[in-house]
């Protein structure tokens, strides 16, 4: 384990989002190892993140191109017990002071789940506190209301309310989902092939930008011109709320298969400010869709959230800010540390689970897949 890897997040706001009740609040540690962060974060029922503690297996991945199952097991067995330890002491508690554990129990790579798994277990079992097992997606899907930002990234004091229209975009997934409640989700639309942060990934590996795609094709979009290169908008002109976004990376191997390496810095930006735009009409179109069926058929959320590591990209959180002035709802994202996968998620995904009792009663096996619907 690479210490230099270790990130312990800024807390943010400690007080101005919560409920200032005198009441004791609820403790919850979650555990995330679900790919290639392990991590771990105290989070309170008054919307206080007390420590949280991000292991980022990244610059071990980094020169495969992409995460290996195998050596994300191993390096989550070597991380768990000191990002746990470390979680614990920097806010000053021990695990006779904990409420509730919750842990990732799916979906993910099962390897890396089973070990954030079994050390959730492991604790809860020791102390007699009780176990939430946690959807991933869950996580990504309530951290919102644990904090929400501005679009630009800034810590903000938005609450977030049941129910919202959610566009969960990651590494894995990409769904727009009503969300009604803890829980409660129902499925509007979803990817037909790849997800959208694949697609950043794989066209960030064409450029030889390396991996994860997602930052690296960002910044370079901002430099560059985003009408250079005609990308398609596969299914925009169909009814909807399905993605597809195989179509774009198709035509960035075409165009790369007829343009020059090296490339010069100038066409990578023009590269990724165009790909990227595509992207983003994509999720715009798909979403404008969405609200409107949803304005037909349900009575319409009045909130409009983004969340998953692709909640990052400066260009779709400026353009889902504006479709939701347009529609006269408010916009809300996680501030940008809690977009990707982190632990302060998952405990406090735990803890609402955990409010509506929601905990393990009988011996729970980690899913490797695990759709939200399922819940
Ligand atoms: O949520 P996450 O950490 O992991 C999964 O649950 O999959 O998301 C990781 C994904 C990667 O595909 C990464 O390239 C993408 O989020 N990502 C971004 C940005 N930052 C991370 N995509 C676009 N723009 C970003 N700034
Ligand atoms: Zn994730």
């Amino acid at each position: 384990m690479n210490t230099d890897n270790i990130i312990r997040v800024d807390m943010g706001r400690s007080d101005a989002n919560s409920d200032n009740s005198s009441e004791r609040p609820i403790l919850c540690l979650g555990i995330e190892s679900s790919c290639d962060e392990t991590s771990a974060a105290i989070v309170d029922s008054h919307r206080n993140i007390l420590s949280h503690i991000i292991y980022s297996q990244i610059p071990e991945h980094q020169k495969y191109g992409g995460v290996v199952p195998e050596l994300a097991a191993r390096a989550h067995i070597l991380a768990i017990d000191t990002v746990v330890r470390q979680t614990l002491e920097s806010a000053g508690k021990t695990v006779a002071d904990l409420d509730v554990i919750a842990a990732t129990a799916g979906p993910g790579l099962i390897g890396g789940v089973l070990v954030g798994w079994m050390a959730a277990v492991g604790i809860a079992q020791s102390t007699g506190k009780p176990l939430v097992a946690v959807n991933h997606l869950e996580g990504h899907a309530l951290v919102p209301r644990l904090r929400a930002a501005a679009a630009n990234g800034t810590d903000g004091a938005t609450d977030v309310e049941f129910p919202y229209l959610l566009m969960l975009a990651s590494g894995g997934h990409c769904q727009i989902l009503l969300v009604r409640g803890v829980g409660k989700y129902e499925l509007i639309g979803q990817t037909l092939d790849d997800s959208a942060g694949e697609a950043f990934d794989k066209v960030a590996k064409m450029l030889g930008l390396g991996y994860p795609g997602g930052p690296v094709v960002d910044k370079r979009a901002a430099s560059g011109n985003p009408t250079a290169f005609h990308f398609p908008r596969p299914l925009c002109d169909k009814p909807g709320c399905d993605f597809s976004f195989s179509g774009i990376k198709t035509a960035a191997r075409t165009f790369l298969s007829r343009a020059c390496a090296p490339y010069s810095d100038e066409f990578i930006n023009d590269f990724c400010a165009s790909f990227q735009a595509a992207v983003v009409d994509c999720i715009i179109n798909r979403l404008e869709n969405a609200m409107r069926d949803m304005r037909v058929v349900h009575a319409a959320p009045k909130t409009l959230v983004v969340a998953g590591g692709v909640a990052k990209n400066s260009a779709v959180r400026s353009a889902m800010e504006l479709l939701a002035a347009k529609h006269n709802v408010v916009f809300a994202a996680p501030p940008m540390n809690l977009c990707t996968d982190n632990g302060a998620m998952i405990a406090w995904a735990g803890l609402e689970n955990y409010i509506i009792g929601n905990v393990v009663k009988k011996p729970v096996a980690p899913r490797p897949r695990w759709p939200l619907t399922e819940l």
